[in-house]
């Protein structure tokens, strides 16, 4: 049985201050992580403290990004190296926001994946489609493309862990939630890919996210679906209270 996932993104957003009043606000009201597992992927600014402040929570602090490289020469970047010791077992790879303002490309996301995987952390990589790609009928082929390559050296045992999540670029942040037959298409296409890649029992494994737009109104329809397994929210995240129905998304069942 997959237990489902849901992630808050926090992206650019709030302060260290704030991090804690969150944390401080969601205390004791989370589900049981044998049922709902549930993460927040914040700044690397932040996570040191939020650390601090979440001793015995089930929420696992996440990191947004992180570099490929352990250590060296890389002005500015964030080691995955530190991570891991820091504490962090998650970390957001390929966001499509870091596709496209920070142009990292498939190759890039690849390296993370097998950098974060190295440092025995559990990826959580996002795979994109714009409205062009959808109308023109190529998102197939791009979703299958993008998550082949994340995973390329990826072993058996790397690939059961791995969490991907479906996030169509037109329906972060712009309030257009993909229709629920749009978003469990494009994570039955993204387990269907992981069943090409390794095995039917892996895929049936592996947690898919949908991403985009999602709030406590629209997740339960979004998590009823059979192939969607969590979900992974920026603006709704932002908000103790609204955090904190997303996760309970069962008890409003
Ligand atoms: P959104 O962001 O929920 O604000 O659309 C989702 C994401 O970018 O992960």
């Amino acid at each position: 049985m997959r237990i489902p996932f849901i992630a808050g993104n926090w992206k650019m957003n709030l302060s260290v201050t704030e991090s804690v009043e969150f944390l401080d606000a969601i205390r004791g009201k989370l589900p049981n992580p044998d049922e709902v597992q549930t993460a927040i992927a914040a700044s690397p600014l932040f996570l040191e403290t939020m650390l601090r402040n979440n001793q015995g929570s089930p929420l696992i602090i996440s990191a947004e990004n992180c570099f490929y490289e352990d250590e060296g020469a890389y002005t500015g970047e964030t080691s995955p190296k530190a991570l891991a010791e820091m504490g962090i077992t998650h970390v957001i790879v390929g966001h499509s926001e870091r596709r496209k303002y920070f142009n990292e490309t498939d190759d890039v996301i690849n390296k993370k994946v097998q950098a974060v995987f190295r440092n025995h952390m559990i990826p959580i990589v996002c795979c994109d489609e714009t409205m062009g790609r959808r109308e023109s009928s190529n998102h197939i082929s791009w979703v299958v493309s993008q998550v082949t390559a994340a995973l390329k050296g990826v072993d058996i045992e790397q690939a059961r862990q791995v969490i991907i999540a479906y996030e169509p670029s037109w329906a972060i942040g712009s309030g257009k939630t993909a229709s629920t037959e749009e978003a469990e298409e494009g994570c039955y296409l993204i387990r269907q890919t992981i069943a090409d890649l390794y095995s039917d029992e892996v895929a049936n494994q592996v947690r898919v996210l949908y991403g985009g737009s999602v709030n406590d109104d629209n997740a339960n329809k979004i998590l009823a679906q059979k192939d969607i397994d969590g979900v992974l929210a920026g603006g709704a995240s932002l908000k103790p209270d609204s955090f904190v129905r997303l996760a309970n998304f069962q008890e409003n069942n």
